[in-house]
């Protein structure tokens, strides 16, 4: 089993999507997949699912439900749903330094079946993404190639420093790369955001900006409005044959 959080603190970058596209590439392989959405705006969730959840992560890490009562079946792998109350109750629930902890001990000890989890975080830096990040083993980071982004990551850097830096919370935590999504290739600051990027995956991450892009286009909100991966929505559709590109990059990164 290995845990993909996909992160960034910004907003509307496409994290959900990543999330939902790449469970359907890697179920499409044949691999045993698990989504697990620890966002309370529960985009992937309402992506996934007809109806709303009757139990969700939220009483999984309260300790209230089993996994096996909340990890419900998509068509796209198994999915730990989210709901709204992650919010309201997250001061609650999360008042125990163990906390962060919980999801990765879960993971442990209920879901070496799957071969992937793939996570949704939220877009913020909360004890939720800690969970997640103490629970991964890599990090894929969805960008937009905008004068803004750099502010973003460099933001993210210093939040997987902290939690790299603690031997208790996760020193072994990879970023396996940042790519671009909604890309525009039109645009003069999308071609020279490559390059900046590319220097900031090194020097921030060890790491570096994968090949895949994902161009903005309009078959993706087309295809969440159907709820389905881009690619079963429209096979010829470029983000489509990108986001396959990006499932075969990241499996072959940590094959
Ligand atoms: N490649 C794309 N082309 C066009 N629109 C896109 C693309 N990717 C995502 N979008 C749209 O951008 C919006 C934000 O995407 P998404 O919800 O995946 O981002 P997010 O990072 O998860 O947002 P949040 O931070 O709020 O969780 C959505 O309306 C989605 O349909
Ligand atoms: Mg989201």
């Amino acid at each position: 089993m290995k845990v993909i959080s996909i992160f960034n603190q910004k907003g509307g970058v496409g994290k959900s999507t990543t999330a939902g596209n790449l469970m359907a590439e890697f179920s499409r392989r044949g691999k045993a997949i698990l989504g697990v959405d620890i966002d309370p705006q529960a985009h992937l969730t309402k992506f996934l699912l007809k109806n709303d959840a009757p139990v969700s992560i939220c009483e999984l890490l309260s300790g209230e439900e089993k996994f096996i009562d909340v990890a419900q079946g998509t068509l796209y792998g198994d999915l730990v749903p989210s709901d709204r109350s992650l919010a309201t109750r997250l001061n609650g629930i999360a008042n125990s330094p163990s906390f962060i902890f919980r999801l990765r001990q879960i993971l442990g000890d209920e879901c070496d079946t799957y071969d992937y989890v793939i996570i949704d975080c939220p877009p913020a830096v909360n004890q939720l993404t800690v969970a997640a990040l103490v629970a991964s083993d890599y990090i894929l980071i969805p960008t937009e190639a905008e004068y803004f982004s750099m502010d973003g990551v460099c933001e993210i850097s210093r939040t997987i420093a902290q939690v790299r830096e603690s031997k208790y919370l996760n020193p072994t935590l990879q970023v396996l790369g940042i790519f671009f999504t909604r890309y525009r290739s039109n645009l003069t600051i999308t071609r020279d955001m490559g390059d900046v990027m590319e220097k900031a995956a090194d020097e921030l991450f060890n790491s570096r900006v994968l090949k895949s892009r994902i161009p903005n286009t309009c078959d993706v909100p087309e295809s969440q409005a159907a709820r389905k991966a881009v690619a079963d929505y429209k096979a010829s559709s470029k983000a489509a044959i990108a986001y396959r590109a990006l499932a075969d990059e990241v499996l072959e990164a940590i094959a």
